[in-house]
């Protein structure tokens, strides 16, 4: 792989998609192509897959939980950001398995360790060269998704303390990882953040 792939990782709120977008522009604006996506959801597949998991109004069981992001993440490293990094693009991404290990390995407490490996398995083994943390207390995160005035989806729906160990899951992969991760404080305000994402990455690109 030659390109660049950095993934931005938090709890609901914190403020990843707005991160990921002004990071996205910025490349663009100095001339890198950028592939700008998410999981669940970046692909056709996994548009489908991202409807079932974070819609459907019955039971899932966790472990399908799990799988079904799984698959979606299979097929969108496979068809997307494998081909993007060959080409030497820039993606830049919502969530990646990190998610994965915090909300089904540590949320829904089905063990960090076998939640990874899934992962791992079902993308040969992928992994980010950066990947942003923004870390925020879930009592502010759950006010901020309040003032959005949008339905809640499953996950969002979960218990303070489910959101509470998704936060210790995150803090628990970046401790283990120092090198890929960047962890930023999501209550600052957000060009400062912007500023500190674009100095991780300025000697990448
Ligand atoms: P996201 O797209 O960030 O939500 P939104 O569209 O509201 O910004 O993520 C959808 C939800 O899926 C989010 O609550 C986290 C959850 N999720 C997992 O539980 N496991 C995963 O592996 C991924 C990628 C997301």
């Amino acid at each position: 792989m030659t390109g660049l792939w950095v993934t931005f990782e938090g709890g609901d709120g914190s403020g990843k998609s707005t991160q990921a977008s002004l990071l996205a522009e910025w490349l663009g604006s100095r001339g890198r192509t950028v592939v700008r996506t998410r999981e669940p959801g970046g692909t056709e597949v996994g548009a489908l897959l991202r409807q079932i998991v974070l819609h459907h109004r019955g039971e899932v069981d966790a472990r399908a939980e799990a799988l079904l992001y799984a698959a979606d993440r299979a097929q969108h490293v496979a068809t997307l950001v494998r081909p993007a990094l060959a080409r030497g693009d820039v993606v830049v991404q919502d969530r990646y398995l990190d998610s994965s290990v915090a909300y089904q390995g540590a949320g829904r407490v089905l063990g960090s360790g076998e939640v990874r490996d899934l992962s791992l398995w079902a993308t040969g083994g992928a992994l980010p060269d950066v990947t942003v943390l923004l870390d925020l207390d879930p009592v502010v995160a759950r006010a901020r998704l309040d003032a959005d005035d949008k339905p809640f989806d499953r996950l969002e729906a979960e218990t303070g303390a489910f959101h509470e160990r998704v936060r210790r899951g995150f803090l628990d992969l970046a401790a283990a990882e120092p090198d890929r991760f960047l962890v930023l404080d999501a209550a600052l305000p957000e060009d400062e953040l912007a500023g500190m994402v674009r100095d991780r990455i300025v000697p990448l690109v």
